[in-house]
């Protein structure tokens, strides 16, 4: 029997091609363990009507973890119009199934580094080190949404909230709502990984990035509880800036800030612009980890108009099998890898399209491959 069992969830679009791509190099090192395949994504959705059927669940608690490419995610109505005939007017609802993987496994930390490999041409500044600890359960993104909002639900919140006048003179069908929804366990939780991966990796700061000034209730509590864990990290000093001046600072002086901690739909944002000062999506990996399953991704999404072209840059998912070796304890063969993903961006002879080179996806899984 192999010593793991993973998860091989491909999903859409390049998710394929970069898994293929993550498969040649674990198959260079011999990786002792067994892949099993689950089905998700959009094709699920338009002919089952779910884009993570059970069986996938099923094989998912039955792994070690998952190694997952990519979906694609469209707004309801469109979601809708795609499903076969058969399923039409179900009252079948979309909803992302690597959201939903995160909420129903809860895979509460959302880690995403993004390091600026020296000789990468796509480097914002050479030297550029961010992590970025987003909460991955909660949020806008709890999916709580209503539209219309039900009557009762307006009524209780114009009863208790002042500010709620102005909304419930409108008619319903008028006034869409998301909640955003912060607990001040989750809260803690991702401050306390931020803490401890600062103080694992030698980091002299933690910042914390929400909004408390307007965004009282929920990014306060955020930053109340950044207070309290700080507390027990004294030599490691917590930073506090608001999300939008934090786009600024990061554009302004990236060299400046190493770990980021913040709330579910802040951390997708800056997770991106932080993937965007290292070399873009192509080089941004994330784990979404919980207490006994992790998931292992690349930030970027399905780009469909690449799909099947292997033209798209498989490093972040080649990094996404790092941070896989790094949460197995298999702590060798991520410096091996990573080293290897190192000395192929620094020697520059095999690219993709995104770094002005002609590689193919596969090619330069074949490069780092070699270079283990
Ligand atoms: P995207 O990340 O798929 O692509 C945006 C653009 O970034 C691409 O057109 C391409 O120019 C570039 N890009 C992305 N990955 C790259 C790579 N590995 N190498 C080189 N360039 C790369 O985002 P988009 O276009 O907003 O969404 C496409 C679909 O993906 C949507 O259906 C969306 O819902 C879904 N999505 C899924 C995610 C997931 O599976 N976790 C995350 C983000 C989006
Ligand atoms: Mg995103």
């Amino acid at each position: 029997m192999a010593k793991y069992k993973i998860a091989w969830l491909p999903g859409d679009g390049i998710g394929k091609d970069v898994m293929d791509a993550a498969k040649i190099v674990l198959d260079a090192f011999k990786f002792d363990a067994e892949y099993i395949h689950g089905d998700i994504g959009w094709e699920f959705w338009c002919h089952e009507g779910d884009p993570l059927p059970k069986r996938t669940i099923d094989i998912l608690k039955n792994t070690d973890c998952a190694l997952f490419g990519a979906i694609t995610s469209k707004p309801k109505e469109e979601a809708t119009k795609e499903l076969i005939p058969e399923l039409q007017g179900k009252g079948l609802v979309y909803a992302s199934p690597i959201v939903r993987l995160r909420q129903e496994f809860n895979l509460r930390t959302n880690l995403r580094p993004c390091k600026a490999y020296p000789g990468n041409p796509l480097n914002y500044r050479e030297g550029i080190d961010l992590t970025v600890f987003r909460e991955n359960t909660e949020d806008l993104y709890a999916g709580v949404d209503f539209h219309p909002v039900p009557k009762q639900v307006m009524d209780v919140l114009n009863a208790n909230h002042p500010k709620m006048k102005r909304f419930a003179e409108q008619p319903l069908e008028d006034v869409a709502l998301s909640l955003r929804i912060i607990t001040r366990q989750a809260s803690r939780n991702i401050i306390r990984d931020a803490f401890e991966y600062a103080k694992k990796h030698g980091y002299k700061t933690v910042t914390v990035v929400e909004k408390p000034n307007v965004i009282r209730e929920t990014s306060g509590l955020m930053i109340r509880e950044a207070r309290k864990v700080a507390q027990g990290y004294p030599g490691i000093e917590l930073w506090e800036t608001n999300i939008d001046a934090m786009c600024m600072w990061l554009i302004k002086n990236p060299l400046d800030y190493g770990v980021l901690v913040t709330s579910n739909m802040f951390g997708d944002i800056i997770s991106d612009l932080c993937a965007q000062l290292v070399g873009g999506l192509g080089f941004a990996s994330s784990g979404n980890i919980g207490d006994d399953y992790a998931v292992f991704e690349p930030t970027h999404g399905s780009a469909p108009k690449y799909e099947g072209q292997y033209k798209v840059n498989p490093m972040a998912m080649l990094l996404s099998v790092k941070l896989m070796f790094d949460w197995l304890e298999e702590t060798r063969s991520a410096l091996r890898l990573e080293n290897a993903i190192a000395t192929v961006i620094k020697e520059g002879k095999v690219r993709t399209y995104d770094m002005n080179g002609s590689s193919t996806s596969l090619e330069v899984a074949d490069e780092v491959a070699r270079n283990l």
